[in-house]
């Protein structure tokens, strides 16, 4: 079931397309090919993204799957939950969580190298990600399956408003915002009780991803790449005018950028334009 052979696309993809990003991009880039590239792993890869909403950590889901899998998102080996949407009653906590363990348990069994998306991981019930923990463990065998290469990837806006500050507070010391690091995140990232409702000193995710808040210069190239996308002719002017005018940023003394990223472009690039 190993459909994908054609990681070395995904470097450029995300150059392509995940603006701003380039912390995420680099320790994407090394746990996917590390991970893929080991025969023998120790244990699943487990991803958790970070940041608020519109910066991209979708997308760059997205971009894994698209070059790990020849049917992308609509692959039989792919399972995308979002916790709103499939596990939305707090009530039912106990059935969402067997059920969830089971199909992991069996699509794992057909395919070991299976990738299950976890979306909106703030608003996932703690009681069903315990019952994912087992999976993410060093452990040679569950009950007789290995989950060894399988990837799970967890999506959440926690961490988002930290991240922000201290983007903030790094480039108002008048540094480029490329030589922000992913140490110089961690701290944050460890502060953040909960961490998408994973401790950090657990050793069940392997990184926590920071996505950094988007600036307008991000927000105009995502205009261009929404153009080219649905057919139009990319106008830089065009697309200046629209991150001008549809998205909102925060004040200058709170950093200038957009509240919520590239997300409302693809919705409102008709209407727009
Ligand atoms: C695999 O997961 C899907 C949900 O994405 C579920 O509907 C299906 O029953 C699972 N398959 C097995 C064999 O458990």
């Amino acid at each position: 079931c190993s459909e994908g052979n054609c990681y070395f696309g995904l470097k450029d993809d995300l150059a392509r397309n995940l603006f701003g990003q380039h912390i995420a991009s680099e320790v994407i880039m090394k746990a996917v090919t590390g991970f893929i590239n080991n025969d023998n792993p120790k244990k699943p890869l487990v991803l958790s993204f970070h940041g608020s909403s519109g910066v991209g950590k979708n997308l760059a889901s997205q971009l894994i799957v698209k070059n790990l899998y020849k049917q992308g998102m609509d692959s039989r080996f792919v399972h995308y939950f979002n916790s709103v949407a499939h596990f939305p009653d707090h009530g039912q906590v106990e059935t969402y969580k067997s059920q969830l363990q089971h199909w992991i348990r069996g699509n794992v069994t057909n395919c070991a190298h299976s990738l299950f998306i976890f979306d909106e991981m703030k608003n996932m019930h703690p009681g069903i990600i315990d019952g994912l923990k087992p999976f993410m463990d060093y452990v040679h065998k569950l009950d007789g399956v290995s989950y060894r290469k399988a990837i799970f990837i967890f999506l959440s806006n926690d961490g988002g408003e930290i991240i922000r500050r201290t983007t903030f507070d790094f480039l108002i010391t008048g540094k480029e915002r490329q030589k922000l690091k992913l140490e110089d995140l961690e701290t944050d990232i460890s502060s953040v009780e909960g961490f998408g409702g994973f401790e950090v000193e657990s050793n069940a995710v392997d990184f926590f991803i920071p996505f950094l808040p988007l600036e307008r210069q991000h927000i105009v190239k995502c205009v261009l790449a929404e153009m080219e996308a649905t057919g139009h002719k990319p106008d830089h002017n065009k697309a200046c005018d629209m991150a001008d005018e549809i998205v909102l940023y925060f004040p200058k003394d709170e950093g200038g950028f957009a509240r919520f990223g590239c997300k409302m472009i693809a919705g409102r690039l008709e209407f727009f334009l």
